[in-house]
């Protein structure tokens, strides 16, 4: 058998305190922690931390990510690279062999990949995680953390700018307000619906090119014009839409309706409620919301132009963000509450749409839907623009 390393890897030196038994015991005043010195290596092709020891951080530094060597030449420890993913065999038919070839026919800047990869959560319930820190709401994160850093710049001689006149950008962007509340159990009309994702996601214009290539003109800027980000809808109580899940067809305006994945199945029935939970990591206030929008760029659309480059995942993450933003403001208009996150369970999402992470990964969730009449979970309202009067102690999440 030949083995090579993996093609996009970083490793990170981390230390940890042990308790040192033999301090301990020989009850001589020694130290009693000891400091223990580890990699972690991080792959582009794994979904998680690999922890290595000196030998074997070397061993794997001395492979190749292109030239095949014997095993049977190598030290023990390769079979336990092997063993990882960190090392992998020819012909090797493991899910993680497969994203390393795929990672090397892609045209990812390592580091980015590796950030990707990395960054993605499965089954995380970060509610739960930041409640039992007591850090679910705005009073404990400051009692945990202190004061966040001021915004703003000191210094002298600034101008003051004439008063921006009232219009209607100023009273919708006044509107804006990240929505928690959602109510869920009502119906929202199509026409809503489809108003909303023209104006996020639609291609309103076209160029084609000679060689048949699309370009298209979006309500929103995208990096080198190439709009990579697809988008994926949970659909529930919308008017005339089977609830589930579709792709949003942004050159005809259209839902293509996608067979979820048999894993996302809850019990004996199709429970969309927790499927939108998981995919949210617990963040419930979100999940009510009638449309959830799972923002996933197609990275080797936005590779075509910007190869192994450093800044082309932040392109993606900026494509994203704008996208969001247009949804929040065309919601807004309609009347509806919107939200975007990016604490997801990237894994699950991908697990139930059949998306690749180096494909079509996701990034972020947005929604929209039709807000509560009341505020169970806090919103951000300061101005009282949609709760009044203003809560105490509302807070960011
Ligand atoms: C990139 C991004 C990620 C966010 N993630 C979360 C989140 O995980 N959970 C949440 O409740 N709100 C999330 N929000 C909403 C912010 O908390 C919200 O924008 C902020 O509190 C300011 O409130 P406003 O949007 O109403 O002005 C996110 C917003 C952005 C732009």
């Amino acid at each position: 058998m030949r083995i090579r390393r993996c093609w996009h890897l970083l490793c990170e030196p981390l230390q940890a305190l042990q308790l040192d038994m033999a301090a301990l015991l020989s009850g001589d005043g020694r130290p009693l922690l000891a400091v223990s010195h580890q990699w972690s290596a991080l792959a582009a092709h794994l979904d998680g931390p690999v922890a290595l020891d000196d030998a074997q951080l070397a061993l794997l530094g001395r492979l190749d990510r292109e030239q095949w060597v014997p095993l049977a030449q190598l030290p023990d420890a390769a079979q336990w690279l092997l063993d990882t993913g960190l090392a992998l065999a020819h012909n090797d038919q493991r899910q993680c062999a497969c994203r390393d070839q795929q990672l090397r026919q892609a045209h990812w800047w390592g580091p980015a990949a590796v950030l990707h990869a990395q960054a993605r959560w499965q089954g995380q319930d970060s509610v739960q995680q930041l409640a039992a820190r007591g850090m679910d709401r705005l009073d404990g994160l400051i009692g945990e953390l202190g004061t966040p850093p001021a915004s703003g710049r000191d210094g002298d001689g600034a101008l003051t700018l004439p008063p921006v006149a009232d219009s209607p950008l100023e009273q919708l962007l006044g509107r804006r307000v990240s929505c928690r509340n959602f109510d869920g159990g009502q119906m929202l009309a199509l026409d809503q619906v489809s108003a909303v994702l023209w104006a996020a996601l639609a291609e309103r214009s076209t160029v084609i090119h000679d060689s048949g290539a699309r370009f298209s003109k979006k309500g929103t800027p995208s990096a080198g014009g190439l709009h990579p980000t697809e988008a994926y809808l949970l659909l529930r109580n919308v008017q005339g839409i089977k609830d589930g899940c579709y792709h949003y067809q942004a050159s005809a305006h259209q839902l293509l309706p996608l067979a979820v994945g048999a894993d996302a199945d809850v019990g004996n029935r199709r429970d969309w409620s927790a499927l939108a939970t998981r995919w949210l990591a617990g963040q419930y206030w979100f999940a009510d919301a009638q449309v959830l929008v799972v923002l996933a760029p197609r990275y080797d659309r936005l590779q075509w132009k910007y190869r192994n480059h450093s800044k082309a995942y932040r392109a993606a993450v900026l494509d994203v963000g704008h996208l969001s933003q247009t949804l929040y403001l065309a919601a807004t208009e309609a009347g509806l509450g919107a939200f975007v996150t990016a604490a997801i369970n990237e894994l699950d999402v991908e697990r139930d749409l059949g998306l690749q992470p180096f494909g079509d990964g996701p990034l972020a969730i947005a929604g929209f839907g039709i807000r509560a009449a009341q505020m169970t979970t806090a919103e951000l309202d300061p101005a009282g623009a949609v709760w009044q009067p203003a809560p105490e102690g509302s807070g960011a999440g």
